[in-house]
C-alpha cells in the first residue's frame, strides 16, 4: 500500500467526486428517515494543502484552488462545506458535516498513518465509528445497515491494474447485501478500454438503474496520465442525470484547458 491521498487531495478528480457526493447526499435527505454512509476508502479525513504532499505536488492548484474564486452557482452547495482555507475536507470529513442527528458514517481504512490522523479527527464522535477493516470485506460485513436507507462510497486507491474488476465485484457485493442503498464508485479514466470493460462487466452483473457521471479533461488516450475520472451511481436519488451534468459542465468550464476530447457526460448504464 503505497498510495497517500494526501499527493492529491483537493485535485479535479476530488472535486469532481466530492461534488457529486454531496449532491448525493443532499438528495438521501430529502427524507427525514435516518441515514447510514459507508466510506469504503476514507483516507486521512482533511488535507492541509499548504504543507506537505500536498504542497509538493500542488494538484490543488489545477484543482480547488480554481473553484474557491467566484464559485459557480450549482457548485456552492459542495464549496460552502470548505469551511477553512488551505484545509481540504476528504470524503469523511465532509460526509460527516452533512450528518443530521441521526445519520451515522462507518469508514474504513489500512494504511496506518491515514488510519491514526482518521479515528483522532472522529475521536469521541457518537455518529461516526473508524475501522481498521479491508474494504472489500467490510462490503459484506458492515451492510446491510439497521436504517436500510444511505450510501456507500468505493474510492479505491487504483495502484494495481485489477481494480476495475474489484470494483465491479464489489459493487456487485454491496447491491447483493443492500439492494435499496445507493452505491458511488470512483474510477479513472486513463484510456478507453478499462472503462469500457468496467462498464459492460457492470451491465453483465444485472443490475437496474446504474448511471456513469463523467469529467475528462482530454481525450483519454494517454494511459499513463488521468486524464478524466467517473462516479458510478447504482440506484441514484431522482433526478441525478439532469442536476449531475450541469455540475460537471461547470468543473469542465472552470478546470479544463480547452482540451481536445474533453467532455462532462452522465450516461444511463442501465436502465430503472
Ligand atoms: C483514493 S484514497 C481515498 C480518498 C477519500 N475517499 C477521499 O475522497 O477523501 C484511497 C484510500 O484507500 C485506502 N485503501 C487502499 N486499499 C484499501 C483497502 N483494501 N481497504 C481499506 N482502505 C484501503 C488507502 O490507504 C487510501 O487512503
Amino acid at each position: 500500500m503505497n498510495y497517500r491521498h494526501a499527493f492529491h487531495a483537493g485535485s479535479f478528480a476530488d472535486c469532481m467526486k466530492h461534488a457529486l457526493l454531496v449532491w448525493l447526499i443532499d438528495a438521501l435527505q430529502r427524507k427525514p428517515a435516518p441515514i447510514f454512509v459507508l466510506d469504503t476508502h476514507a483516507g486521512a479525513g482533511r488535507y492541509d494543502l499548504t504543507a506537505g504532499p500536498a504542497q509538493r505536488t500542488g494538484e490543488w492548484h489545477r484543482g480547488i484552488d480554481r473553484l474557491l474564486d467566484m464559485p459557480p452557482p450549482v457548485l456552492c452547495r459542495y464549496l460552502g462545506l470548505i469551511r477553512t482555507p488551505g484545509l481540504y475536507p476528504g470524503s469523511p470529513v465532509l460526509i460527516r458535516a452533512m450528518l443530521r442527528r441521526e445519520d451515522r458514517l462507518a469508514c474504513c481504512e489500512l494504511h496506518p498513518d491515514d488510519l491514526f490522523l482518521l479515528r483522532r479527527q472522529f475521536a469521541r464522535d457518537p455518529q461516526v465509528s473508524v475501522h481498521q477493516r479491508d474494504a472489500w470485506e467490510a462490503l459484506s460485513g458492515l451492510l446491510p445497515p439497521k436504517e436500510h436507507r444511505g450510501l456507500v462510497l468505493i474510492d479505491p486507491p487504483f495502484e494495481h491494474a485489477d481494480e476495475f474488476s474489484d470494483l465491479a465485484a464489489g459493487l456487485a457485493t454491496a447491491h447483493a447485501r443492500f439492494r435499496t442503498g445507493v452505491l458511488a464508485a470512483w474510477y479513472p479514466i486513463k484510456h478507453r478500454a478499462p472503462v469500457r470493460g468496467f462498464h459492460t462487466a457492470m451491465r453483465q452483473t444485472g443490475i437496474r438503474d446504474i448511471v456513469a457521471a463523467e469529467l475528462c479533461l482530454r481525450e483519454p488516450l494517454l494511459p499513463d496520465r488521468l486524464n478524466g475520472c467517473g462516479l458510478l451511481v447504482v440506484n441514484p436519488p431522482f433526478p441525478f442525470e439532469p442536476e449531475a451534468l450541469p455540475i460537471l459542465q461547470a468543473l469542465l468550464e472552470r478546470l479544463g484547458h480547452n482540451e481536445h476530447g474533453a467532455y462532462a457526460a452522465a450516461t444511463r448504464i442501465a436502465d430503472e
